[in-house]
């Protein structure tokens, strides 16, 4: 079997990558700095603590272990940090990532998938966006990605590295099965938030309810982390198969309001949801949701849990088992 060198495997997206790409009989190695990963989210023997900027590291890890694709993951991720400290952006998802691609290089390897986002299209104007849209980033962590785009398409050209970009829409739920989930910290995304509401009691805020959307507050994509998953072994096996660079929406196509989301919660839980109504947070796009018809059309990808309930109740029972 191919063999995949997974960067950011103990991380949330990662980790669920490395446990169905190993339930598929790959081989794999996860290189992550475990600033953020959790070492206890992949088995202990495919995991190699490395610094993206090692690039003798990778190179030699690469080699030793004959890697025939990576699938990049690592990166920091939260937007309102990237406002706040957009160095620490550039530097670690930009330059971070041209140092892979440089190990890369020195070790032969030309093919990958990469994480990128929606936070590439900022406002979009056309909903659901479709890869053409305009690509405008608001924030630095979004431009963070836009750049490594621009990158990967001068590294096909120049020395053919095929590269499949993914752009994410919201990342949610969890494998419990696998014990897997999201353990951010800080944890600021809305599903989390919402199921620690419910479990302790201490209100969450909902960030606007005047935006130009049906009832007022935010609507975005949310798509199974095993969903995601799944598009990116279809995106590997495309290049394993001598398939092009690409670039495509991962998302479910379907948008739910802040508020439609706290709704689903109150039926899934059984218990109301404590919030506040506070004001707009900072660079948040009224509505964000995918055309992801180029994904299903062209990698064959259909994501298993198309109901909003069925992934926050697989979020909601890893909270009860994990997080109290
Ligand atoms: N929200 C709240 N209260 C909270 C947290 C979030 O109301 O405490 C709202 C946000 O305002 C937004 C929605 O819930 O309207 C979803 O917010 P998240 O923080 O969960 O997710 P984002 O849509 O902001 O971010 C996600 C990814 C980013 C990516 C972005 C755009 O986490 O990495 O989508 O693609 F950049």
């Amino acid at each position: 079997m191919p063999k995949i060198l997974v960067t950011g495997g103990a991380g949330y997206i990662g980790s669920h990558t490395v446990h169905q790409l190993r339930a598929q009989d790959f081989e794999v190695i996860v290189a992550d700095d475990l600033s953020n990963g959790h070492a206890a989210s992949v088995p202990s023997e495919i995991l190699h603590v490395c610094s993206l900027f090692d690039r003798a590291q990778l190179t030699s890890l690469m080699q030793t272990e004959q890697v025939d694709a990576v699938i990049h993951f690592a990166a920091f991720i939260a937007v309102g940090e990237s406002t706040r400290e957009p160095e620490k952006y550039f530097h670690n998802n930009t330059a971070g990532s041209i140092s892979l691609f440089a190990a890369m290089a020195d070790a032969g390897v030309n093919k990958l998938v990469f994480s990128s986002t929606a936070a590439v299209y900022g406002n979009p104007t056309e909903i659901p966006i479709p890869e053409t849209a305009a690509i405008n980033a608001v924030n630095p962590y979004g431009e963070s990605k836009v750049m490594v785009e621009k990158v990967l398409d001068w590294l096909d050209a120049t020395r053919g590295l095929r590269a499949i970009r993914l752009r994410y829409f919201n990342a949610c739920g969890a494998n419990n099965a696998a014990g897997l989930g999201e353990r951010h910290d800080p944890e600021t995304h809305l599903i989390p938030l919402i199921l620690r509401a419910v479990r302790t009691g201490k209100p969450v805020t909902l960030f606007g309810d005047d935006y130009p959307t049906p009832d007022g507050t935010c609507v975005r994509d949310y798509v199974h982390v095993d969903d995601l998953a799944s598009a990116h072994i279809a995106a590997v096996n495309h290049l394993l198969n001598g398939g092009a660079s690409n670039v495509f929406n991962a998302g479910t196509g379907q948008g739910f309001s802040v508020k439609e989301v706290v709704t689903a919660v109150e039926k899934i839980t059984g218990q109301s949801v404590p919030y506040i109504m506070g004001p707009r947070r900072d660079g948040d796009p009224a509505q964000l949701v995918a055309d992801s018809s180029k994904l299903r059309q062209t990698l064959g990808w259909q994501p298993k849990f198309d109901t909003l309930e069925s992934i926050i109740e697989s979020a909601w029972v890893f909270e009860k088992q994990n997080l109290t």
